[in-house]
């Protein structure tokens, strides 16, 4: 039996459209602490749009949303969010998110990068934010790099700054877009074997990708989305063994001859 403690992010009827294309089409999900769930479907099937929902860069036009059991986004019927923006900032620093692009600060060094938000945003002393930052670059195996810039490094090592950076702010669930599909493919491996770690040490993650093996290997559920709605939402083994609806098929079939 799960509790309402149990559950990281619950959504209802989440709808998000952009002019007369329904991109997210009312969906529902339950993501439970230390879960991890990938989420898998073709482009354009509203993946991005729905975790972007989940962070408020998305403001979804109705729906609910909580996360931790606080009320992220209210809006049942369509009808103006009654949750306010500094509520929303508050629970917005727990959820980190990681996307197909690095967006580095250029200017800054890796170390830099990483200190940056927990000082400006959170209010954490620049002793104690760099003494995380070095204990994140080390999970991530990149201390002998913590002064390089952004440009002196790999795509690999640029997206393994990114995930401490976001971690640099301890959230409690962690998104990732697409982390690994602008990377060249001896770099994809560096990238999944930190989200592997982070996964092996209970961080509840969302990880959109078209990594297969890795959905396999590290996703305790599996999402298909398509189209806008959840075709299918089901634990991993079920999915790969199961999933007989012919999208879900030829999807899988078409990355794997890749
Ligand atoms: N900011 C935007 N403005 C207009 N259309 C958008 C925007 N973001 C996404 N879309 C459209 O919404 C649909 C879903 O996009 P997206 O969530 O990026 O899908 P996916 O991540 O699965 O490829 C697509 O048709 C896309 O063109
Ligand atoms: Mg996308």
């Amino acid at each position: 039996m799960s509790s309402s403690c149990d559950i990281m992010i619950e959504g209802n009827g989440i709808r998000k459209s952009f002019g007369s294309h329904e991109a997210v089409k009312g969906v529902d999900v339950t993501i439970r602490k230390g879960e991890v769930v990938s989420v898998i479907g073709p482009s354009g099937s509203g993946k991005s749009t729905f975790l972007r929902c989940l962070n408020g860069m998305e403001t979804i036009d109705s729906g609910i949303i909580k996360i931790e059991n606080r009320l992220f986004a209210n809006r049942p019927g369509g009808e103006p969010d009654s949750v306010n923006q500094n509520e929303k900032r508050e629970i917005t620093k727990k959820v980190g998110m990681v996307f197909q692009h690095f967006n580095l600060f250029p200017h800054k060094t890796v170390l830099e990068n990483i200190i940056e938000a927990p000082i400006i945003v959170k209010g954490v002393s620049k002793k104690e934010a760099t003494d995380y930052a070095l204990e994140l670059l080390e999970k991530v195996d990149l201390l002998d790099r913590k002064n390089y810039y952004p440009s002196r490094i790999s795509g690999g090592q640029k997206q393994r700054v990114a995930i401490a950076r976001a971690l640099g702010m301890k959230p409690d669930v962690m998104l990732f877009d697409e982390p690994t599909s602008a990377l060249d493919p001896e770099l994809v491996g560096e990238v999944l074997k930190v989200m592997k770690n982070l996964a092996d040490d209970h961080m509840t993650m969302i990880v959109v990708t078209h990594e297969m093996q890795f959905a396999r290997d590290v996703a305790s559920r599996i999402i298909f989305m398509d189209n806008g709605e959840f075709l299918e939402d089901s634990d991993t083994e079920t999915f790969f063994n199961n999933a007989c609806n012919p999208r879900i098929q030829n999807f899988i079939q078409k990355i794997i001859e890749k």
